[in-house]
């Protein structure tokens, strides 16, 4: 087993997944203006140190993105952020690419920018203690989207970051992400994401990047948000696992979903029927945002001083995601 093998099955093996705190400022500001909190250094750190230094890291996280201004912080402990997280047994990661721009002659959309320069941030990272990192690329649905052009720039991207990621030491999280925003259906969804994926891997194989020592942070298959075909968990799961079987060669260890902008319900809900339906040796676990963080954000803010309690709300939905990614999740346990 090589190294980064071993850390890959270090941060999504035994039921851990991956809590993706590694909104940018932009993004974190939205966020916390939508509780109605200042959006500063010192409460962007506090609400993420509140989550780091939680009980729940030591059985449920395996390991945490960050983003570059929370891996230089020092905690009100006084330790630096990435040694909080490796203390409770988890592994600091950190977001790589620096966000989605237009894509020149298909304006609607987009390509992830962040190679130039990538190996010297990356040696930085290292250094700060990262061992894995995250790379995202986005793709919306319609009749003629995802454009040929945007799945090619994104999977060269992904795979040139990937290669130099690795060269690095770090385990790369490759997420081509398929938004959800539309009115397709899920038969849609899972004819496009197959053909991203299959496209990401492609590009990494001629990058020769060691696919098993590599993290894919896909979307689940699901109807549009605004479609009116709605389907049952259980159909999200079987399709999403015919998707990543089909289309994930077998080296790769494992593969962490992205909630995507579903309810923390919902994202864990359909984990759980991906896990009780598992036909595949892949991992299956999460690396929500969103989905393990708002629970958490929305009491917080109406008392950011209120870190134990805080930290209740983080412990639940953390430990609900960990039974998810082993198929042991119910509504009883969530409502206990
Ligand atoms: P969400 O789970 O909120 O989609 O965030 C995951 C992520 O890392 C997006 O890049």
């Amino acid at each position: 087993m090589s190294e980064l093998n071993t850390i890959a099955l270090k941060i999504i093996g035994n039921g851990k997944g991956i809590l993706a705190a590694d909104e940018s400022t932009a993004t974190m500001t939205k966020r916390l203006e939508n509780v109605q909190v200042e959006s500063s250094p010192e409460n962007r750190l506090l609400f993420r140190e509140t989550l780091f230094s939680s009980e729940s890291m030591n059985d449920c996280i395996g390991g945490v993105i960050l983003y570059d201004e929370t891996i230089k912080q020092s905690s009100n402990s006084g330790k630096k952020v990435p040694e909080l997280i490796s203390n409770s047994s988890s592994v600091p990661g950190i977001k790589v690419d620096t966000g989605a721009k237009v894509l020149a002659n298909s304006k609607e959309e987009k390509i992830t920018e962040g190679l130039d320069g990538l190996r010297e941030r990356l040696k930085e990272y290292y250094k700060l203690g990262a061992r894995f990192t995250k790379w995202r690329g986005v793709y919306i649905i319609s009749d003629k989207y995802p454009s040929k052009l945007s799945i090619k720039s994104n999977a060269h991207a992904l795979a040139r970051y990937s290669a130099l990621a690795q060269e690095c030491g770090m385990v790369p999280i490759v997420e081509p992400e398929v938004l959800m925003d539309g009115n397709h259906s899920a038969e849609v969804c899972y004819n496009k994401t197959s053909e991203v994926i299959k496209n990401c891997f492609e590009e990494l194989e001629l990058n020769k990047v060691d696919l098993k020592a590599v993290i894919l942070k896909p979307n689940m298959i699901l109807p549009g948000s605004n479609s009116d075909k709605k389907i049952s968990n259980e159909e999200i799961a079987k399709l999403t696992l015919k998707c990543l079987k089909d289309s994930v060669p077998s080296e790769v260890p494992g593969i962490a979903f992205l909630s995507g902008g579903q309810t923390d319900i919902e994202a864990t809900d359909n984990l759980n029927q991906i896990n009780i339906h598992n036909n595949t040796n892949f991992i299956m676990t999460f690396s929500y945002g969103r989905a393990l963080q708002q629970s958490a954000l929305k009491f917080w803010s109406k008392d950011i001083k209120n870190i134990k309690g805080t930290q209740n709300i983080f412990n639940h939905r953390a430990n609900m995601c960990r039974l998810a990614a082993q198929g042991n999740w119910s509504k009883e346990l969530e409502n206990k």
